[in-house]
């Protein structure tokens, strides 16, 4: 990996020896007048410099522009970039700033980019993992941690959160959301910018964040990375746009474009949803960057006949900063010449990197991100550990195998999971260390006394070919000579834990796949183990909703631990062991068979909708339809009474809001916390809607028999969907609720909503 220091000349630095950052606050009013001041100065082509980024150092994520480094060094120089992204350290970055600070005329700093999209250096659950937990504070502390880290090290934006809904596990960035779900998404979305934002962008260690991508990117047809989305207004505006709303109203600094096209026109070249929607409806004033080369990708989408013409676009559609494309540098100074361009739009553009670098602070201190800052990764890792065993679900657990008696005498550890320190750190690693993971063999080794004999067998590898981070995987090997030795060990053993799943990458970008099962002979291997041994808890670890029908229903206890990161193993030792009680529940539905994706809760009833009787409904003839583990579902090692749903009253207006009340009781024999999900359908609409949507949640613990009222309030705006007016409207009429701990078993009541 080549250094921004290879490429650029090396230049002294004279780093303050200020240990933190120093707090820069600026009014709002105060900065309008500072980046008109600034704006007032420039001329266009220092203008257009505001609008390119570049890539500092790896060319990872699509391909380079092609420029040289040296034509890059210059283009610094001379003031015609605003941002780089990839230049990693407090050296480089300084260094990189030093050259527009030392030699541009108006010296208007550099933002640093990077992808920090679950950790920094301490890595924590993948994002899909993590919203397992609906645990939204641990998730704005997650951000925050990574903030602090990556601030560090020079980065002062990075392009999370990912908050594009997904239904379908085939995608490889399912990894990299928050799932099926519009509303934990946006709870989410929220978490996270608070958490890398901070209350103030000027606070000492705190970042600009990215809502991206804007938007479908998630609905890939087919699950296929990059591909055409075909999603209606409704569809858009009711299950697309709401997390990226409440990021906007959140105050997100950034937003990313996505790659893809929706309806026929490339998210980056629409200005319905870029200048109409986000920046006029939403009245949002942050700055829109493309994601890597998408203003140039839309010739290849036949959408634009050169650089000169896709920049033209872009900008007229409300893209604000052209990331490692080349277009807006080839193009703009020309098209505002030719009059194909106002250079009002890039006037607007130039004021909203300007505004987000003026929040940062950098125009008082260009390089306050560049200093060196003491990190305290220690404290970080225990942070990680308890985000990570709060992002376990346990999917199944028959005759309470789990939790584990430390008690037991043999227990054997078995998978090509079992002892790997590197697939539990995910994909976007960023600078998380491979191989950095505790493994779950390391983590039940540390969990148990002397008492239990640990042993231990890969059995197999994991079915995938060398890793390689431009390549794809070459996925299914055959080699099953390691059976031999796991079946023997699983034979004298008590009890086996398995560890299957995925490797890091085989989710992750441009890692879509047709096959969600266990890839290579890792199915066959679990068959081989039961046949000697059916006591046997499978551990997962995985990016995405796994195909595990057999499992299912053959194995006794399964845990969902994902790719949890650095503390992975010691967390999922903590949930077999009973030292901490699981509590996750799915952000996305588990199928039965990779043929039911896209697969999700909330979907329409459909003018047929479901029955056993006749083959001609909407269902399939060799599968059922419903999803193996529905979203919300996971167990806890206590059970759990739900009462009735009392209501306030029959009717509700919107003056006058409804109470909603249950009684959840722990009926187990330990304590446990339980997260009580409110959903409602609006049965007659002016459009479609689902047959359920989540709207609220709450997390309770519970000791032994106690037993806790949870109330909700329905309000007039909870009811509000895009309808056929076009607006966010509610409309009278009946409506469902339902409460429980999954949004499959549940408790239903209904009122009347009057205006
Ligand atoms: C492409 C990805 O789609 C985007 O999410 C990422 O932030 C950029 N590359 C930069 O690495």
């Amino acid at each position: 990996m080549k250094k921004i220091h290879a490429i650029i000349a090396l230049l002294a630095l004279s780093l303050t020896a200020s240990a933190q950052k120093t707090e820069i606050k600026s009014s709002v009013q105060q900065v309008e007048t500072k980046v008109d001041s600034v704006l007032g100065l420039m001329t266009l082509e220092e203008k257009v410099g505001q609008l390119v980024q570049y890539n500092g150092s790896w060319d990872l994520t699509g391909p380079a522009s092609g420029m040289d480094n040296k034509q890059k060094e210059d283009n610094l120089k001379n003031g015609r970039v605003g941002a780089m992204l990839n230049v990693l350290s407090p050296e480089a970055t300084a260094e990189a700033q030093r050259l527009v600070m030392e030699n541009s005329r108006l010296k208007i700093p550099l933002m640093f980019g990077y992808d920090v999209i679950h950790g920094y250096k301490t890595i924590f659950p993948v994002p899909l993992a993590e919203t397992a937990s609906w645990d939204l504070e641990a998730m704005e502390k997650s951000a925050r941690i990574s903030a602090v880290e990556a601030s560090a090290e020079g980065i002062n934006w990075t392009f999370s959160p990912m908050i594009d809904i997904s239904r379908d596990a085939r995608w490889g960035r399912i990894m990299e959301g928050s799932g099926e779900d519009p509303y934990l998404t946006s709870k989410v979305a929220v978490a996270k910018v608070k958490g890398y934002q901070g209350d103030d962008l000027s606070g000492a260690q705190t970042i600009a964040a990215t809502a991206k991508h804007f938007a479908g990117y998630g609905f890939g047809e087919a699950g296929r990375d990059y591909n055409t989305v075909h999603i209606g207004e409704n569809e858009l505006h009711n299950t697309i746009l709401p997390p990226f709303k409440a990021a906007a109203e959140a105050g997100v600094a950034t937003f990313m474009n996505s790659f893809n096209d929706i309806d026929g026109t490339p998210a980056t070249g629409h200005k319905v949803l870029q200048r109409d929607v986000l920046k006029g409806d939403w009245n949002w004033d942050g700055f829109i960057v493309s994601d890597w080369g998408s203003i140039a990708e839309m010739i290849e989408h036949g959408f634009a006949e050169d650089k000169i013409h896709a920049a033209q676009i872009a900008m007229n559609a409300g893209s604000d900063m052209d990331m490692e494309g080349g277009a807006y540098e080839a193009g703009l100074v020309k098209l505002v010449g030719d009059g194909k361009v106002k250079e009002e739009f890039i006037d607007d553009a130039v004021r909203r990197i300007l505004r987000v670098k003026f929040k940062l602070g950098l125009f008082e201190d260009p390089y306050r991100y560049s200093k060196p800052v003491t990190v305290d990764f220690d404290a970080h890792r225990e942070v990680a550990r308890d985000i990570a065993r709060k992002s376990i679900v346990l999917l199944k657990n028959e005759n309470n195998t789990l939790p584990l008696n430390k008690e037991r005498k043999k227990i054997a550890v078995i998978g090509p999971l079992a002892d790997d320190k590197d697939s539990p750190i995910g994909n976007w690693r960023a600078q998380g260390e491979t191989n950095s993971a505790v493994s779950v063999l390391e983590g039940i080794r540390n969990a148990v006394g002397k008492n239990v004999e640990i042993s231990y067998a890969k059995g197999a590898d994991l079915g995938v070919g060398e890793r390689n981070f431009l390549l794809p995987l070459e996925i299914n090997k055959t080699d099953t000579s390691g059976f031999e030795k796991a079946i023997s060990t699983a034979a004298s053993a008590d009890l086996v834990v398995m560890v299957l799943g995925e490797d890091a990458f085989q989710s992750g970008e441009g890692r879509s796949q047709v096959n969600i099962g266990l890839a290579g002979v890792q199915q066959e291997l679990l068959e081989k183990i039961y046949e000697v041994n059916q006591n046997i808890v499978l551990v997962l670890i995985n990016g995405r909703p796994l195909e595990i029908s057999w499992a299912s229903e053959t194995i006794p206890a399964i845990v969902e631990a994902w790719q949890l990161g650095t503390e992975s193993g010691n967390a999922i030792a903590d949930v077999l062991f009973g030292k901490y009680n699981p509590s996750g529940k799915l952000p996305v539905s588990f199928p039965r068979a990779v043929g039911q994706e896209p697969l999700y809760y909330n979907q329409k009833n459909t003018g047929r909708p479901f029955s056993a009787e006749h083959v001609t409904y909407s269902a399939y003839t060799d599968e059922r339809r419903d999803a193996l583990y529905p979203f919300g579902f996971g167990l806890s090692y206590t059970s759990f009474e739900f009462g009735e749903i009392e209501i306030s009253s029959e009717e509700m207006t919107a003056n006058a809001p409804l109470e909603v009340k249950i009684k959840v009781k722990n009926t187990g024999d330990l304590k446990g916390s339980e997260i009580v999900q409110l959903y409602l359908r609006d049965m007659v609409a002016s459009t479609t809607r689902p047959v359920k949507e989540l709207k609220g949640f709450e997390t309770i613990q519970l000791e032994v028999g106690e037993e806790k009222e949870v109330i909700f309030t329905i309000t007039e705006k909870m009811l509000r969907f895009y309808n056929a007016n076009r607006k966010w409207e509610s409309e009278e009429g009946k409506f469902e609720i339902y409460i429980g701990p999954n949004s499959r078993d549940l408790k239903k009541a209904e009122f009347l909503f009057k205006k």
